[in-house]
């Protein structure tokens, strides 16, 4: 996200401490022993609405605050400046918060960890592997071949399965979508999801991912051990899921890697597979972890693109005439195309800010640091509420409304650090590239051959249940053109 001279040119933070404060100094809802703020929050809507009681607890408290949540206690940052300020204090291996649901999994089975889990030496060998062409723009954008080739198959869908303009459960749709994409990409094969009738693989595959996904949560709050030791029904459906992602994942690796014939020059993933030196049980597991971060992130963020555009006819006529401008009517949009579009890009990102898939991320410090007025000890967890930010009318004006327009101004005043939907860093999501490729082109098929409108106009709730979701099936309806 943060270029090397967006950091150069960041504002110094006007908040930086002369004298730090300890962290018990630092003001935060209520800690009452044992739950901590669980009852405030509960009262807040609960979880489901934590993203929601994150942005009101930073208007009460201010750009940092510290909260109990039962037995976890984090200090989390809701601006621009101290999250420059942990950024230019990085370590070497940056750390995330532990999953610890999964790396029980893979200690259970002698499984490696992937990015998603790894820490210190070893992620960053992982990382250089991967990052040397999942995050290199020239690799990246040969991948536009098979981005188009599922996206044929999600219009001819689409196409099919619209009733009067409405798709029944356009988020499951998007999801097999994107699932399709990336298992395109990352093992060179096709499963089938956007066919009429599903194989039966494919489905148990996209089916144990959701599982996993939604048995993960709980174990994150409640001690994984005391799940493992007791066998309770979540740890065995989250075990079994876990299973049946490993064992497909493998087939289609291991294929790959009996295959070292001649590679398309778009075969990103079979370099990695025979040129990298990981170990096999090493590619099993990043492989499948960058399969599991890039599923529904991707899905989500084209839900809310779709969301803010059929909102904003507007802006969707601009966006509609920019594609007309650059892709001729016998193309296909291309990556080539993209560099040419820079209102497509700016309503993906007005649309990721305002709507973002991820509300935060965290970081466990791995020194004592200072940020803000506080010195924070070595351990502590910091949430990067990117959410509260995005959502802040101090770094974005009029940030309620839906304006791609504030992206292509030149001097936008806005801070390069107010806008993170990847997260920050070395750590930064590694296929930030790919979504937004999947996405632009996305956009393109779709404002191309439909127009998106709104069917309602009511508030539309969001959740919290991972990622941010709406709370209903989006009310928007696709208009042939
Ligand atoms: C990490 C968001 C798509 C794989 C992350 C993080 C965020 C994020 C916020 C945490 C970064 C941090 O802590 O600073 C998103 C969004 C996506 C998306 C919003 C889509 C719109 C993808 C895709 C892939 C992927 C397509 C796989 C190709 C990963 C992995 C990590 C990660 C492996 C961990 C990286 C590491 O720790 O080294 N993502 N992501 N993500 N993402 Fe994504």
């Amino acid at each position: 996200v943060l270029e090397e001279k967006d950091a150069v040119e960041a504002v110094r933070c006007p908040h930086a401490a002369s004298r730090a404060h300890s962290l018990d100094a630092m003001p935060g809802p209520t800690k009452w022993p044992l739950v901590g703020s669980m009852f405030e929050l509960h009262r807040k809507g609960g979880l489901n609405r934590q993203h929601e009681a994150l942005v009101d607890y930073h208007k009460q408290y201010g750009k940092i605050f510290r909260m109990k949540l039962a037995s976890f206690d984090s200090v989390n940052i809701g601006s621009p400046c101290l999250l420059e300020s942990l950024y230019r204090k990085e370590g070497k291996y940056p750390q995330r918060l532990e999953i610890k649901p999964w790396t029980a999994y893979r200690d259970l089975r002698n499984e490696a960890y992937g990015l998603l889990i790894l820490e210190g030496k070893d992620w960053q060998r992982v990382r250089s592997v991967f990052q040397q062409k999942l995050m290199k723009p020239t690799e990246v954008v040969k991948l536009d071949r098979k981005i188009n080739e599922v996206l044929m198959d999600f219009m001819g869908r689409i196409g099919k399965i619209n009733v009067n303009g409405r798709i029944k459960d356009l988020y499951f749709e998007l999801n097999k979508w994107s699932f399709e994409t990336i298992c395109l990409v990352l093992y060179d094969n096709r499963f089938g999801l956007l066919k009429k009738e599903v194989n039966e693989e494919a489905m148990n595959f996209i089916t144990a991912v959701k599982t996993m996904m939604s048995t993960f949560g709980m174990m994150m709050v409640t001690p994984v051990k005391l799940h493992k030791s007791l066998n309770t029904k979540r740890w065995q459906v989250h075990t079994e899921a876990w299973d049946r992602i490993f064992s497909t994942a493998k087939v289609y690796i291991d294929r790959r890697l009996k295959n070292n014939s001649a590679r398309a020059p778009d075969d990103l993933i079979g370099d990695i597979l025979h040129q990298s030196n990981l170990s096999k049980k090493e590619l099993y597991a990043a492989i499948t972890e960058l399969q599991i971060g890039g599923v529904e992130t991707t899905a989500n963020a084209m839900l809310w693109a779709i969301f803010n555009l059929s909102r904003n006819p507007g802006a969707q006529r601009k966006l509609f005439e920019e594609i007309r401008e650059v892709v001729a009517p016998d193309q296909d949009p291309c990556g080539e195309h993209i560099k040419s579009m820079p209102y497509l890009k700016a309503c993906l990102k007005e649309s990721m800010r305002l709507s973002p898939s991820v509300p935060f991320t965290s970081r466990t410090m791995d020194k004592d640091t200072v940020l803000g007025d506080y010195a924070i000890p070595k351990g502590t967890i910091v949430m990067i509420n990117s959410h509260a930010m995005g959502t802040n009318e101090e770094y974005f004006e009029e940030g309620k409304r839906f304006k791609p327009e504030r992206w292509l101004r030149e001097n936008n005043n806005i801070h390069p650090f107010a806008h993170i939907p990847f997260g920050i860093g070395k750590r930064m999501c590694i296929g930030k590239r790919l979504a937004e490729l999947q996405l632009q082109l996305a956009m393109c098929w779709l404002v191309r051959e439909y127009e998106i409108v709104a069917t309602d106009n009511e508030p539309l709730n969001v959740i919290h249940s991972g990622l941010l979701v709406p709370e209903r099936e989006l009310p928007v309806a696709f208009i042939k053109r």
